[in-house]
């Protein structure tokens, strides 16, 4: 065995390069309209139930109400709606362009030809011990989700969130030298009004819902194409 010391300061020299690819974007954003358009979208949750009573059925959920992915067609019974997807659009706009701004560069993509395309809008509502097992989502390259409801945070709830799922493989050495990669997945909490934006393929999931308070959410799906 050899140890070497290593020096506090390394500088790259001028031969050499440091690649960093398949970074991973989340973007957390407040929906800053949510109080006011809060009681409409439970409105239009309760509506679409009672006319909608099974929803969706999907292998990878247990205990929720799952809606269809059409909730885009109800936008101009629901302006509530219209507002959300505002937000909804904002969000996906900005963490495609900040993930994509270097290879749209090079491409010679100018980004005010890119357009952004919601290709699913949907909502749960979580039952007691509902969850949702890990899965990615198909045919976008980005996703998000909205909390409507959440459990109150300040109860400490460790398990509210989603949690997602690192796409490195884990390393099987406790080493320094993996000090970057060592954490396999991270949950993140949102409040009440808030979203996350992550990559299509990012595997995600939830924690069974242990609250007492409700849990809604709203999740859509995203593409982008030049104009
Ligand atoms: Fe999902």
């Amino acid at each position: 065995m050899v140890i070497l010391n290593l020096i506090v300061v390394l500088l790259l020299n001028m031969e050499e390069k440091l690649y960093t690819f398949w970074p991973t974007n989340i973007l957390h954003k407040k929906f800053k309209q949510h109080q006011k358009v809060r009681d409409d979208l439970l409105e239009f949750v309760k509506d679409y139930k009672n006319k909608v009573p099974n929803g969706k059925e999907g292998s990878e959920n247990s205990n929720l109400y799952e809606s269809q992915y059409d909730v885009v067609s109800y936008i101009e019974q629901y302006p509530c709606l219209k507002e959300l997807i505002n937000f909804i659009g904002e969000g996906f706009k900005e963490v495609a362009y900040f993930s994509n701004k270097h290879i749209w560069e090079i491409q010679k993509i100018d980004p005010s030809s890119v357009s952004a395309k919601i290709t699913a809008l949907w909502f749960i509502d979580y039952l007691q011990d509902g969850f949702v097992f890990p899965h990615i989502h198909s045919g976008c390259s980005w996703s998000m989700v909205y909390y409507l409801l959440a459990p109150n945070t300040s109860k400490k709830d460790t398990y509210a969130g989603t949690h997602f799922l690192s796409p490195l493989n884990k390393a099987d050495s406790d080493d320094l030298g993996n000090s970057y990669s060592r954490e396999t997945s991270r949950n993140i909490i949102p409040s009440e009004g808030e979203g996350l934006f992550f990559p299509s393929t990012l595997v995600h999931s939830t924690y069974p819902n242990k609250n007492d308070d409700k849990k809604i959410i709203f999740s859509a799906n995203c593409s982008f194409f030049e104009k």
